[in-house]
């Protein structure tokens, strides 16, 4: 199993680390077959599977509920589960309780909390408790209202000093990796050379140490609208959606089931 030590590594050798969200049992088991090293419990699970149209409804025991599942689906992947909205921000206290609730219930094998700022006493508490965790900086959609929408983070002299600052931070504090959301390609690799953990990337372009994607975005699955960073490898929308209605008409038809689906008996032991 991946662990600190070995990500770091990946980084200092050029071996790009391959991350994906999933969400259940067959999305988990896929990511797994598939070889990524990385399994995202993410948060977008709202989006994605639940049909909000933020991440902020998503609770502990959401998270909890679709972690378990991804565990039983990958069990011999390194899982990240995300802490989310509100669930690491009211006391360290309440942090440390929903981390524990998280971290145990789904065996995972680090959690994820976005920002820095208050969010770094977190950080080092978890880590100290023996939870990993992982960084997200960029576009961190838990703050979106705050932020003023999904758009690219770090574009000024400002906010780009700002950004790497914190990921410096983030390191000092314990994280084994850090996601990079939505920041232009040049920050995203200048942050990338002043780190020893490695970056994720997703939107950060491809001078960072690994990229993760989301599962039903690459696979074009539920999704009306794909980001600009996002790349899909297959339509499933369109499949399956082919699949489900040549089942609706075969069974007006007549044409399901046929007799290969169907089970018999010796008439003579039918009631009269
Ligand atoms: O929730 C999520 O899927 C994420 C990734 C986009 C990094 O946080
Ligand atoms: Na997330």
């Amino acid at each position: 199993m991946l662990n600190k030590t070995k990500l770091s590594q990946m980084k200092a050798d050029g071996d790009k680390i391959t991350m994906l969200t999933a969400y259940d049992y067959p999305s988990a088991k896929i990511a797994e077959q598939a070889g990524t090293e990385m399994i995202l419990v993410g948060d977008s699970l709202g989006m994605v599977v639940l049909g909000y149209d933020s991440t902020i409804p998503v609770t502990v025991s959401d998270m909890i509920h679709h972690g378990k599942a991804v565990r039983r689906g990958a069990k011999n992947t390194f899982v990240v589960v995300d802490m989310p909205f509100m669930s690491y921000h009211i006391s360290i206290e309440e942090s440390l309780k929903n981390a524990r609730e998280i971290f145990q219930a789904t065996e995972a094998q680090a959690l994820k909390v976005e920002g820095a700022g208050e969010v770094l006493h977190t950080i080092e508490k978890l880590t100290y408790a023996g939870i990993p965790v992982v960084g997200h900086l960029g576009l961190t959609p838990q703050s979106v209202h705050v932020l003023g929408g999904y758009k690219v983070q770090g574009k000024d002299e400002r906010a780009a000093r700002q950004m790497l600052e914190d990921a410096k931070s983030i390191e000092e504090a314990g994280a084994v990796a850090l996601v990079l959301e939505c920041i232009p390609k040049e920050l995203a690799q200048l942050i990338s050379e002043q780190l020893e953990i490695p970056t994720i990337g997703i939107g950060a372009g491809a001078e960072v140490d690994g990229q993760v994607l989301v599962y039903h975005d690459i696979l074009k699955y539920g999704v009306d609208r794909l980001p600009k960073f996002v790349k899909s490898y297959m339509d499933s929308h369109t499949n399956m959606l082919e699949a489900v209605e040549s089942y609706v008409s075969e069974v007006k038809s007549g044409a399901f089931p046929e007799t290969k689906h169907t089970f018999t008996m010796n008439p003579d032991f039918l009631p009269k």
